[in-house]
Protein backbone atom coordinates (compact mmCIF):
# COMPACT_ATOMS: atom_id res chain seq x y z
CA UNK A 1 0.00 0.00 0.00
CA UNK A 2 2.95 2.11 0.75
CA UNK A 3 4.07 1.75 -3.06
CA UNK A 4 7.88 1.14 -1.55
CA UNK A 5 7.72 3.98 0.76
CA UNK A 6 8.45 3.68 4.44
CA UNK A 7 5.61 5.94 5.19
CA UNK A 8 2.31 7.35 3.79
CA UNK A 9 3.56 10.48 4.35
CA UNK A 10 6.59 9.99 1.69
CA UNK A 11 3.96 8.74 -0.89
CA UNK A 12 1.69 11.34 0.16
CA UNK A 13 4.38 14.06 -0.38
CA UNK A 14 5.02 12.84 -3.69
CA UNK A 15 1.25 12.15 -4.60
CA UNK A 16 0.89 16.10 -4.74
CA UNK A 17 0.94 16.82 -8.32
CA UNK A 18 -1.29 13.77 -9.17
CA UNK A 19 -3.68 15.45 -6.15
CA UNK A 20 -3.88 18.78 -7.77
CA UNK A 21 -4.30 17.34 -11.33
CA UNK A 22 -7.21 15.37 -10.55
CA UNK A 23 -8.53 18.20 -8.21
CA UNK A 24 -8.46 20.23 -11.49
CA UNK A 25 -9.65 17.75 -13.99
CA UNK A 26 -12.61 18.45 -15.59
CA UNK A 27 -13.21 22.17 -14.50
CA UNK A 28 -12.36 23.82 -17.51
CA UNK A 29 -13.88 23.68 -20.41
CA UNK A 30 -12.01 24.34 -24.29
CA UNK A 31 -13.01 28.25 -24.19
CA UNK A 32 -11.12 28.51 -20.69
CA UNK A 33 -13.90 28.88 -18.89
CA UNK A 34 -14.56 27.19 -15.45
CA UNK A 35 -17.57 24.97 -14.84
CA UNK A 36 -17.95 23.93 -11.28
CA UNK A 37 -22.05 22.75 -11.63
CA UNK A 38 -21.26 20.14 -8.93
CA UNK A 39 -21.23 22.81 -6.75
CA UNK A 40 -25.08 23.06 -6.15
CA UNK A 41 -25.26 27.08 -6.04
CA UNK A 42 -26.26 28.81 -8.55
CA UNK A 43 -24.72 31.29 -10.57
CA UNK A 44 -27.08 33.80 -9.52
CA UNK A 45 -26.94 32.81 -5.76
CA UNK A 46 -23.04 33.52 -6.37
CA UNK A 47 -23.68 36.87 -7.89
CA UNK A 48 -26.03 37.94 -4.41
CA UNK A 49 -23.24 37.04 -2.53
CA UNK A 50 -21.69 40.21 -0.33
CA UNK A 51 -19.57 38.75 2.22
CA UNK A 52 -17.41 35.65 2.77
CA UNK A 53 -16.24 33.80 5.53
CA UNK A 54 -14.25 30.93 5.60
CA UNK A 55 -13.82 28.67 8.69
CA UNK A 56 -11.70 25.51 9.35
CA UNK A 57 -9.14 24.14 11.82
CA UNK A 58 -4.99 23.25 11.58
CA UNK A 59 -3.62 23.30 7.77
CA UNK A 60 -7.19 23.17 6.36
CA UNK A 61 -7.14 26.94 8.19
CA UNK A 62 -4.14 27.97 6.61
CA UNK A 63 -5.70 26.93 3.23
CA UNK A 64 -8.39 29.21 4.08
CA UNK A 65 -5.69 32.07 5.06
CA UNK A 66 -4.14 31.51 1.91
CA UNK A 67 -8.00 31.83 -0.46
CA UNK A 68 -8.43 35.07 0.77
CA UNK A 69 -5.99 36.65 -0.74
CA UNK A 70 -6.62 35.22 -3.80
CA UNK A 71 -10.98 35.43 -3.59
CA UNK A 72 -10.20 39.56 -2.04
CA UNK A 73 -8.06 40.37 -5.12
CA UNK A 74 -10.01 38.56 -7.68
CA UNK A 75 -13.52 39.01 -6.71
CA UNK A 76 -13.43 41.60 -4.23
CA UNK A 77 -15.53 40.59 -2.03
CA UNK A 78 -14.80 40.96 1.72
CA UNK A 79 -13.88 37.78 2.68
CA UNK A 80 -12.54 36.78 6.72
CA UNK A 81 -11.13 33.81 8.14
CA UNK A 82 -11.40 32.30 11.38
CA UNK A 83 -10.69 29.21 13.35
CA UNK A 84 -13.59 27.51 12.93
CA UNK A 85 -13.44 26.67 17.50
CA UNK A 86 -14.03 30.05 18.02
CA UNK A 87 -16.88 30.85 15.31
CA UNK A 88 -19.67 30.66 16.76
CA UNK A 89 -18.99 31.68 19.97
CA UNK A 90 -18.23 35.10 19.46
CA UNK A 91 -22.14 36.22 17.84
CA UNK A 92 -21.00 36.55 14.07
CA UNK A 93 -22.40 38.74 11.91
CA UNK A 94 -24.00 36.71 9.11
CA UNK A 95 -27.18 36.49 6.44
CA UNK A 96 -28.79 35.28 3.42
CA UNK A 97 -25.65 37.40 1.11
CA UNK A 98 -22.92 35.85 3.52
CA UNK A 99 -21.28 32.43 1.73
CA UNK A 100 -19.58 30.70 4.24
CA UNK A 101 -16.51 28.43 2.83
CA UNK A 102 -16.12 25.41 5.35
CA UNK A 103 -12.75 23.69 4.67
CA UNK A 104 -12.40 20.28 6.04
CA UNK A 105 -10.35 17.46 4.29
CA UNK A 106 -12.03 14.37 6.44
CA UNK A 107 -15.59 16.63 6.30
CA UNK A 108 -15.76 15.60 9.98
CA UNK A 109 -13.82 18.05 12.18
CA UNK A 110 -16.69 18.63 14.86
CA UNK A 111 -15.23 22.54 15.72
CA UNK A 112 -16.08 22.88 11.61
CA UNK A 113 -19.27 20.82 11.86
CA UNK A 114 -20.90 23.24 14.67
CA UNK A 115 -20.06 25.88 12.82
CA UNK A 116 -21.35 24.82 9.81
CA UNK A 117 -24.32 24.48 11.29
CA UNK A 118 -24.58 27.35 13.34
CA UNK A 119 -24.04 29.01 9.99
CA UNK A 120 -27.18 27.80 8.59
CA UNK A 121 -29.13 28.60 11.37
CA UNK A 122 -28.14 31.76 10.16
CA UNK A 123 -29.24 31.37 6.98
CA UNK A 124 -25.62 32.45 5.09
CA UNK A 125 -25.34 29.61 2.77
CA UNK A 126 -22.53 27.15 3.21
CA UNK A 127 -20.24 25.99 0.33
CA UNK A 128 -17.88 23.05 1.91
CA UNK A 129 -14.69 22.00 0.15
CA UNK A 130 -13.86 18.38 1.56
CA UNK A 131 -11.85 15.87 0.38
CA UNK A 132 -14.08 12.62 1.81
CA UNK A 133 -17.21 12.11 -0.65
CA UNK A 134 -20.69 11.85 1.46
CA UNK A 135 -18.68 13.00 4.91
CA UNK A 136 -21.04 14.93 7.32
CA UNK A 137 -19.83 18.36 6.30
CA UNK A 138 -20.41 18.17 2.57
CA UNK A 139 -23.94 16.66 3.64
CA UNK A 140 -25.10 19.26 5.83
CA UNK A 141 -23.58 22.11 3.42
CA UNK A 142 -25.69 24.07 0.26
CA UNK A 143 -23.00 23.41 -1.99
CA UNK A 144 -19.35 21.27 -1.93
CA UNK A 145 -16.86 21.07 -3.80
CA UNK A 146 -14.92 18.08 -3.54
CA UNK A 147 -10.70 17.70 -3.68
CA UNK A 148 -9.42 14.89 -5.32
CA UNK A 149 -6.67 13.94 -3.53
CA UNK A 150 -7.25 10.05 -2.59
CA UNK A 151 -7.24 9.00 0.54
CA UNK A 152 -4.83 10.61 3.13
CA UNK A 153 -3.44 7.87 5.61
CA UNK A 154 -0.66 10.12 6.83
CA UNK A 155 -2.13 12.23 9.84
CA UNK A 156 -0.42 15.38 8.89
CA UNK A 157 -2.34 17.23 5.72
CA UNK A 158 -0.06 17.37 3.04
CA UNK A 159 -1.74 16.17 -0.52
CA UNK A 160 -4.91 17.26 0.60
CA UNK A 161 -3.72 20.90 1.47
CA UNK A 162 -2.25 21.53 -1.74
CA UNK A 163 -5.94 20.31 -3.06
CA UNK A 164 -7.62 22.90 -0.88
CA UNK A 165 -5.36 25.38 -2.73
CA UNK A 166 -6.62 24.59 -5.95
CA UNK A 167 -10.25 24.23 -4.86
CA UNK A 168 -10.13 27.76 -3.02
CA UNK A 169 -8.41 29.12 -6.22
CA UNK A 170 -11.03 27.46 -8.40
CA UNK A 171 -13.65 29.21 -6.29
CA UNK A 172 -12.30 32.68 -6.42
CA UNK A 173 -11.51 32.41 -9.84
CA UNK A 174 -15.49 31.16 -10.50
CA UNK A 175 -16.60 33.58 -8.20
CA UNK A 176 -14.87 36.40 -10.31
CA UNK A 177 -16.16 35.05 -14.03
CA UNK A 178 -19.98 34.88 -12.75
CA UNK A 179 -19.54 38.03 -11.51
CA UNK A 180 -18.19 39.81 -14.46
CA UNK A 181 -15.10 41.00 -12.98
CA UNK A 182 -13.49 43.22 -15.38
CA UNK A 183 -9.90 41.74 -15.24
CA UNK A 184 -11.26 39.28 -17.12
CA UNK A 185 -8.25 38.98 -18.98
CA UNK A 186 -5.97 38.15 -15.77
CA UNK A 187 -8.38 35.56 -14.75
CA UNK A 188 -7.82 33.67 -17.47
CA UNK A 189 -4.40 34.06 -17.37
CA UNK A 190 -4.34 32.37 -13.62
CA UNK A 191 -6.99 29.37 -15.23
CA UNK A 192 -4.20 28.53 -17.54
CA UNK A 193 -1.69 28.87 -14.79
CA UNK A 194 -3.70 27.06 -12.80
CA UNK A 195 -3.68 24.53 -15.31
CA UNK A 196 0.19 23.98 -15.12
CA UNK A 197 0.27 23.69 -11.44
CA UNK A 198 0.95 20.05 -11.57
CA UNK A 199 4.11 20.36 -13.63
CA UNK A 200 5.67 23.25 -11.29
CA UNK A 201 4.77 20.79 -8.36
CA UNK A 202 6.45 17.79 -10.15
CA UNK A 203 9.89 20.29 -10.58
CA UNK A 204 10.04 21.07 -6.82
CA UNK A 205 9.65 17.32 -6.31
CA UNK A 206 12.69 17.01 -8.11
CA UNK A 207 14.49 19.81 -6.15
CA UNK A 208 14.12 18.83 -2.83
CA UNK A 209 16.85 16.41 -2.03
CA UNK A 210 18.82 19.49 -0.12
CA UNK A 211 15.90 19.80 2.02
CA UNK A 212 16.66 16.89 3.29
CA UNK A 213 20.01 17.27 3.79
CA UNK A 214 19.43 20.15 5.81
CA UNK A 215 16.43 18.76 7.60
CA UNK A 216 19.02 16.22 9.29
CA UNK A 217 21.54 18.32 10.44
CA UNK A 218 19.01 20.46 12.43
CA UNK A 219 17.87 17.33 14.35
CA UNK A 220 19.17 18.88 17.48
CA UNK A 221 17.73 22.32 17.29
CA UNK A 222 15.27 23.65 19.89
CA UNK A 223 13.25 26.11 17.95
CA UNK A 224 12.56 26.96 14.07
CA UNK A 225 11.58 30.41 13.38
CA UNK A 226 9.22 31.03 10.18
CA UNK A 227 8.20 34.17 8.43
CA UNK A 228 6.34 35.04 5.30
CA UNK A 229 4.84 37.90 4.25
CA UNK A 230 1.16 37.90 1.55
CA UNK A 231 0.56 34.22 0.83
CA UNK A 232 3.96 33.45 2.33
CA UNK A 233 2.94 34.13 5.78
CA UNK A 234 0.38 31.43 5.78
CA UNK A 235 2.80 29.38 4.12
CA UNK A 236 5.26 30.01 6.73
CA UNK A 237 2.67 29.11 9.52
CA UNK A 238 1.56 25.63 8.13
CA UNK A 239 5.48 24.71 8.01
CA UNK A 240 5.98 25.57 11.72
CA UNK A 241 2.10 23.46 12.51
CA UNK A 242 3.93 20.73 10.29
CA UNK A 243 7.53 21.06 12.50
CA UNK A 244 5.14 20.98 15.71
CA UNK A 245 3.70 18.01 14.97
CA UNK A 246 5.65 15.69 12.74
CA UNK A 247 8.98 16.46 14.73
CA UNK A 248 7.59 17.73 18.24
CA UNK A 249 9.71 20.93 17.92
CA UNK A 250 8.84 24.72 19.06
CA UNK A 251 8.44 26.30 15.88
CA UNK A 252 6.27 29.64 15.57
CA UNK A 253 5.42 31.88 12.42
CA UNK A 254 5.47 35.44 12.00
CA UNK A 255 4.28 38.06 9.71
CA UNK A 256 7.67 39.27 8.82
CA UNK A 257 6.61 42.78 8.94
CA UNK A 258 5.69 42.20 12.46
CA UNK A 259 9.51 40.99 13.49
CA UNK A 260 10.43 44.47 14.47
CA UNK A 261 7.58 44.56 16.68
CA UNK A 262 8.62 42.29 18.86
CA UNK A 263 9.84 38.72 17.51
CA UNK A 264 12.96 40.50 16.09
CA UNK A 265 14.32 40.06 20.38
CA UNK A 266 14.45 35.90 19.80
CA UNK A 267 17.02 35.94 17.15
CA UNK A 268 20.12 34.58 18.41
CA UNK A 269 23.51 32.90 17.03
CA UNK A 270 22.45 29.49 15.02
CA UNK A 271 19.14 29.95 15.64
CA UNK A 272 17.19 28.44 12.19
CA UNK A 273 14.89 31.11 10.55
CA UNK A 274 13.24 29.98 7.13
CA UNK A 275 11.75 33.00 5.04
CA UNK A 276 9.08 32.39 2.35
CA UNK A 277 10.50 35.45 -0.47
CA UNK A 278 7.75 36.60 -2.32
CA UNK A 279 8.19 36.72 -6.18
CA UNK A 280 10.79 39.31 -7.08
CA UNK A 281 8.48 40.67 -10.01
CA UNK A 282 5.15 42.57 -9.75
CA UNK A 283 5.14 42.81 -5.97
CA UNK A 284 8.81 44.40 -5.72
CA UNK A 285 7.66 46.59 -2.78
CA UNK A 286 7.32 43.16 -0.69
CA UNK A 287 10.15 41.47 -2.18
CA UNK A 288 12.64 44.19 -1.11
CA UNK A 289 11.27 44.50 2.75
CA UNK A 290 11.52 40.64 3.23
CA UNK A 291 15.12 40.74 1.81
CA UNK A 292 15.64 43.50 4.42
CA UNK A 293 14.35 41.48 7.08
CA UNK A 294 16.56 38.40 6.00
CA UNK A 295 19.63 40.75 6.56
CA UNK A 296 18.37 41.77 9.96
CA UNK A 297 17.99 38.26 11.49
CA UNK A 298 21.18 37.45 10.34
CA UNK A 299 22.86 40.36 11.76
CA UNK A 300 22.01 39.48 14.60
CA UNK A 301 23.18 35.87 14.15
CA UNK A 302 20.31 33.75 12.71
CA UNK A 303 21.45 31.18 10.71
CA UNK A 304 18.77 32.05 7.59
CA UNK A 305 16.96 29.21 5.35
CA UNK A 306 15.33 31.22 2.10
CA UNK A 307 13.25 29.90 0.23
CA UNK A 308 13.01 31.78 -3.15
CA UNK A 309 12.22 31.96 -6.92
CA UNK A 310 14.70 30.36 -9.30
CA UNK A 311 16.76 33.04 -10.41
CA UNK A 312 16.51 35.12 -7.60
CA UNK A 313 20.11 36.54 -6.61
CA UNK A 314 18.59 39.08 -4.53
CA UNK A 315 18.81 36.39 -1.83
CA UNK A 316 21.71 34.61 -2.14
CA UNK A 317 24.19 36.50 -0.44
CA UNK A 318 22.41 36.44 2.95
CA UNK A 319 20.80 33.02 2.85
CA UNK A 320 22.80 30.46 4.57
CA UNK A 321 20.93 27.79 2.57
CA UNK A 322 18.74 29.51 -0.61
CA UNK A 323 15.92 26.63 -1.27
CA UNK A 324 14.74 27.45 -5.08
CA UNK A 325 11.22 27.41 -6.33
CA UNK A 326 9.82 27.61 -9.67
CA UNK A 327 8.58 31.28 -10.64
CA UNK A 328 4.82 30.84 -10.94
CA UNK A 329 2.18 34.04 -9.91
CA UNK A 330 2.02 35.27 -6.73
CA UNK A 331 -1.21 34.18 -5.32
CA UNK A 332 -0.13 30.73 -7.02
CA UNK A 333 2.98 30.34 -5.10
CA UNK A 334 2.02 28.47 -1.86
CA UNK A 335 1.23 25.54 -3.88
CA UNK A 336 5.25 24.84 -4.86
CA UNK A 337 6.53 26.86 -1.43
CA UNK A 338 4.50 24.43 0.81
CA UNK A 339 6.12 21.49 -0.35
CA UNK A 340 9.85 22.27 0.96
CA UNK A 341 7.75 22.50 4.12
CA UNK A 342 6.49 19.57 4.12
CA UNK A 343 9.66 17.44 2.83
CA UNK A 344 11.72 19.68 6.09
CA UNK A 345 9.35 18.82 8.45
CA UNK A 346 8.59 14.87 7.29
CA UNK A 347 12.84 14.44 7.51
CA UNK A 348 13.68 16.22 10.77
CA UNK A 349 11.13 14.01 12.11
CA UNK A 350 12.51 10.87 10.68
CA UNK A 351 15.86 11.73 11.84
CA UNK A 352 14.60 12.32 14.82
CA UNK A 353 13.18 8.46 15.11
CA UNK A 354 9.15 9.87 15.18
CA UNK A 355 6.62 8.00 13.48
CA UNK A 356 5.13 10.22 10.68
CA UNK A 357 2.17 8.71 9.99
CA UNK A 358 0.90 8.68 13.67
CA UNK A 359 2.59 11.61 15.15
CA UNK A 360 1.97 11.70 19.23
CA UNK A 361 -1.46 12.37 20.45
CA UNK A 362 -2.75 13.66 17.32
CA UNK A 363 -5.81 11.60 14.99
CA UNK A 364 -6.50 11.91 11.40
CA UNK A 365 -9.80 13.30 12.45
CA UNK A 366 -10.57 15.16 15.52
CA UNK A 367 -14.36 14.62 16.05
CA UNK A 368 -14.89 15.90 19.45
CA UNK A 369 -14.97 19.64 20.18
C1 LIG B 1 -2.44 19.15 10.19
C2 LIG B 1 -3.70 18.45 10.35
C3 LIG B 1 -4.80 19.08 11.17
C4 LIG B 1 -6.04 19.17 10.31
C5 LIG B 1 -7.23 19.70 11.12
C6 LIG B 1 -8.45 19.88 10.26
O1 LIG B 1 -1.51 18.41 9.49
O2 LIG B 1 -3.87 17.39 9.79
O3 LIG B 1 -4.41 20.34 11.61
O4 LIG B 1 -5.78 19.99 9.21
O5 LIG B 1 -7.50 18.84 12.18
O6 LIG B 1 -8.90 18.67 9.73
P1 LIG B 1 -9.96 18.62 8.60
O7 LIG B 1 -9.39 19.31 7.41
O8 LIG B 1 -10.21 17.16 8.33
O9 LIG B 1 -11.19 19.33 9.09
Amino acid sequence: EKDGFDYFMLKEIVEQPKAVADTLLGRVSVDGQLTLDEMRLTPAELRSVEKIVIIACGTSYHAGLIAKYAIEHWCRIPCEVEVASEFRYRDPILDQQTLVIAISQSGESMDTLMAVRYAREQRARVLAICNVNGSTIPRESDGVLYTHAGPEVGVAATKTFLTQLAACYLIGLYLAQVRGMKFGDEINAVIAQLATMPEQIEKVLDTVEPVRELARSLADADTVLFLGRHVGYPVAMEGALKLKELAYMHAEAFAAGELKHGPIALIEDGLPVVVVVPSPKGRSVLHDKIVSNIQEVRARGARTIVIAEEGDESVRPYSDVLIEIPAVPTLLQPIVSTIPMQVFACELALAKGNDVDQPRNLAKSVTVE
